[in-house]
Formats: C-alpha cells, sequence, structure tokens
C-alpha cells in the first residue's frame, strides 16, 4: 500500500513510524512532514491546510490510503474533497469534524444527549456575556468557540480576567472569527486524563488512557503550550472509571454523532476531567493528540493499517487491536522562548547518541546534511518500560544527551 499522511508535526511522525512496521505498507509520503519524518517517508512541500493541493497530488500520486491528522484541514474538509473524488481518506469528514471546530456545538450536544460536561452559556455579545460572569462569579472558564491553536481558553480566577477574556475574544478579536462567540462554562476540578479512541461511525475502541503537560514551566506553571510532554497509563483512569465513561460518555457521544446525521469516523480524543462527582468531558478533539499519540502509538501492537481500514470500512467491531503491558513516557524539548517568540535554525547535537528511546521529530529540518530546530517544540523524546518511572527515567537520560542553543524541557513529565 501507499499512504499519504497530512502533517508535519511529532504526532505524524508517530504516525509515519508505526506505519513503516506493517508489513503491508510499501511506500509512504507525509506533507508537508519535517526532518526527523523524512528518514522514514517522501516529504512533499505541501501544506497541511492546502486542501486543493493535497487533493491534486492525490490524484496524481494515487496513495491507496490519505491519513488527515491534524484538526485545521479536517475542520475545512480535507477528508470530504479526498472522499469525493474517490480517493480513501481517514479522519472525519467535515460535519462530524465540528465536535472540535465548535466548542458550543460540542457543548449542545452534550446537553441534548446528557453526556456529562460542565454547565455552561454560550453569548456572541460581550455585556450578556459580561452579566451572566458578574451573576455566577469566579473562578470561572471562557473559550472562544473555534479552534484557536490551543490558545483559545482562559481558566480565570477572577471575575476580572473572565471578563477581559471575553472582551479581547469578542471586541477585540484576539482569535480572529474563532472568538466572535465564546463559551462560558464552570470551573472544574479534578485530575484531566486523555483517551483517544477508534471510531468508525458506530463503534469505538479506546486506546489507553494518557496525560499531557499542557504548561511551559515545571509544576504546571507558565502560559499554556500544545504540550510539553505525555505518559500512558494514567494513574488515575482506573477500570471503574472506565467503565463509567465507556457507559456515560464515550458510547453515547458516538451514538449522539450518528443520530444527529454526522457519523464520526476517524480518532475521537475525549479531554476528560474526573471530578469528585465523576469524569465531565472537558473537551473533545477530532483527531489524534499531540504529544499524547507519540506516548500510545508507542504502545500499539496491532498493524495500524489494519485498524484505519476497519474505521473506514465501519468493521471496527470485527478486528482485536492489542497494545503493550509498557508504560510510555515523552518529553517534548522545545525551542527557548516557545510558546511566545522563539528563534529557528539551531543545530541540534546527540541525535546519534540515543540509546534507549525513540526520537520522534516535531519541528526539526535538515540543513547542510545536519539537523536544526524548525518550530517550538522541536522533538519528542520517548521511551517504554516496564513501569513508568522506568520510562520516564530512560526517556530523560536519552534528553540529557541532546543538545541545541536555548534548548528548553519539563523535567516533570510523567510525575503529576
Ligand atoms: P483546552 O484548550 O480546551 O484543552 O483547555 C485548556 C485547559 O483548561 C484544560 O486542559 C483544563 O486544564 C482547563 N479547563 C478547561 N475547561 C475547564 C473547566 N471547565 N474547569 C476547569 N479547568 C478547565
Ligand atoms: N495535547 C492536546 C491536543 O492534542 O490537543
Amino acid at each position: 500500500m501507499k499512504v499519504l499522511v497530512i502533517g508535519g508535526g511529532g504526532r505524524e511522525h508517530a504516525i509515519v513510524h508505526t506505519l513503516r512496521k506493517s508489513p503491508k505498507v510499501e511506500h509512504i509520503w507525509c506533507a508537508p512532514g519535517n526532518g526527523g519524518i523524512a528518514q522514514e517517508a517522501e516529504c512533499v512541500d505541501i501544506k497541511a491546510t492546502d486542501i486543493d493541493g493535497v487533493l491534486a497530488f492525490a490524484k496524481a500520486a494515487q496513495p491507496d490510503l490519505v491519513v488527515v491528522a491534524p484538526d485545521d484541514p479536517l475542520a475545512l474538509g480535507m477528508v470530504d474533497a479526498l472522499e469525493d473524488a474517490g480517493i480513501r481518506a481517514f479522519g472525519p469528514r467535515k460535519d462530524a469534524a465540528l465536535i472540535e471546530g465548535s466548542k458550543s456545538f460540542a457543548k449542545e450536544l452534550m446537553r441534548k444527549y446528557g453526556i456529562p460536561t460542565a454547565d455552561y452559556a454560550v453569548f456572541e455579545d460581550s455585556a450578556a456575556a459580561i452579566d451572566y460572569i458578574k451573576a455566577q462569579g469566579a473562578p470561572i472558564v471562557v473559550k472562544a468557540d473555534g479552534l484557536a491553536l490551543g490558545k483559545g481558553v482562559t481558566v480565570a480566577m477572577t471575575e476580572e480576567e473572565a471578563i477581559a477574556a471575553v472582551k479581547d475574544a469578542i471586541d477585540g478579536g484576539a482569535f480572529g472569527g474563532a472568538g466572535a462567540r465564546v463559551v462560558i462554562e464552570q470551573y472544574l476540578t479534578g485530575p484531566e486524563v486523555s483517551v483517544l479512541a477508534f471510531v468508525d461511525g458506530v463503534h469505538l475502541k479506546t486506546m489507553p488512557s494518557a496525560q499531557d503537560h499542557k504548561r511551559a514551566y515545571d509544576h504546571d506553571e507558565g502560559p499554556n503550550t500544545g504540550g510539553m510532554g505525555a505518559f500512558s497509563p494514567s494513574r488515575y483512569y482506573a477500570d471503574t472509571i472506565e467503565q463509567v465513561c465507556m457507559e456515560t460518555i464515550f458510547q453515547p457521544t458516538v451514538a449522539a454523532m450518528a443520530k444527529e446525521g454526522r457519523p464520526f469516523k476517524g480518532v475521537l480524543y475525549f479531554g476528560l476531567m474526573l471530578t469528585p462527582k465523576g469524569p465531565r468531558v472537558i473537551e473533545y478533539n477530532a483527531r489524534f493528540g499531540d504529544p499524547e499519540t507519540q506516548a500510545v502509538l508507542s504502545r500499539l501492537q496491532t498493524d495500524l493499517i489494519d485498524i484505519f481500514e476497519a474505521v473506514i470500512d465501519g468493521k471496527l467491531d470485527e478486528i482485536a487491536i492489542s497494545w503493550s503491558h509498557d508504560a510510555a513516557c515523552c518529553v517534548c524539548m522545545a525551542s527557548g522562548g516557545y510558546p511566545k517568540a522563539y528563534e529557528k535554525g539551531k543545530v541540534i547535537e546527540g541525535l546519534d547518541d540515543v540509546t534507549d528511546s525513540f526520537v520522534f521529530h516535531a519541528g526539526t529540518a535538515v540543513k547542510d546534511g545536519a539537523f536544526v530546530t524548525n518550530g517550538g517544540r522541536v522533538l519528542g523524546v520517548t521511551a517504554t518500560a516496564p513501569t513508568l518511572p522506568a520510562a520516564i527515567e530512560r526517556a530523560y537520560a536519552d534528553v540529557r544527551k541532546i543538545r541545541f542553543d536555548q534548548a528548553h524541557y519539563r523535567t516533570d513529565i510523567g510525575i503529576k
């Protein structure tokens, strides 16, 4: 089989690396890919959001399967465009990707189908939103409705902060069109767990649980990032909780989407908070998480192609998916300054000294035969081991061998 993977981060490197293990895969392209992906696939210089460019390339190259990994092309309808041209694609169609692309859509779906989540209200008018905040009091959470690069959420400890977030989003246009509407929701507390699931429109098979670390610095301090590391499994996600999530959240969500005429096919990511009153949905993503995927796919034992095919054909119930009992830890090495301004083009040294981890590339390029930094998140150093502490230890032993100017990483991935 020939496969085209869309995207160019650590998540896409993990997908490409996992697909390479399949005896069925003979060629992989990745658009646009990155320096590390180029070691395992043929990179094609097309932006992940360029639907016309991807479609033209796919029509010419005739891949047997296109895997659309990032949120933006899914929300823009890349899977629809490919399928309508007769090309097999993995990922939700545009009307199903809305579960991530519009928080108000997701909240209304949960309210309608009784899926547990934080209480909320939706506003397009800042004065009404501010009245609501004053009536509810703080802490309270303000979320831009649309895709905002993971930066659209303000967990406000005071009314002033919440009001400022509303003004920025609705009146200030801080997130463009994505913030013209805001969801204001009840502040919840409890450990956060990510559960990703393969969904074929009707059936769902969950992957092992994971946790990510969104803040830039140790002890969950500093600004929010795309994710500074991840590990799998979560300590908090006990079998009894899994059962509750399956019955009250996972299956009902898949059934609700089908009932709404938006059958979901692809990877559905449940961002959960395990509150004292039970698990609640914090967010849905319509795709593999980044960097959770680097940790989770490191544990996959089944051929990923067989899973992708079963999802597309609606036959997920007919295959067994097995996972290693090992734990996995992914430590992201980022450019100094990330998530704010950072420099690119720093030479990365020490990659050949890595012994016990696999290094997924998130933002790298090859220049004069050497890997250089080319993004905010640069590498995801990922190790597996029989226990989580051992996986953490292995990953960090390798992280310490890798050097580039102003490299930054958290030293507490896996310890929460
Ligand atoms: P998101 O960008 O949707 O992943 O949200 C970013 C982070 O905001 C989440 O990982 C949570 O830590 C926090 N958050 C989102 N919604 C709530 C909520 N209702 N209560 C408390 N924290 C929240
Ligand atoms: N790590 C969170 C996400 O992929 O959205």
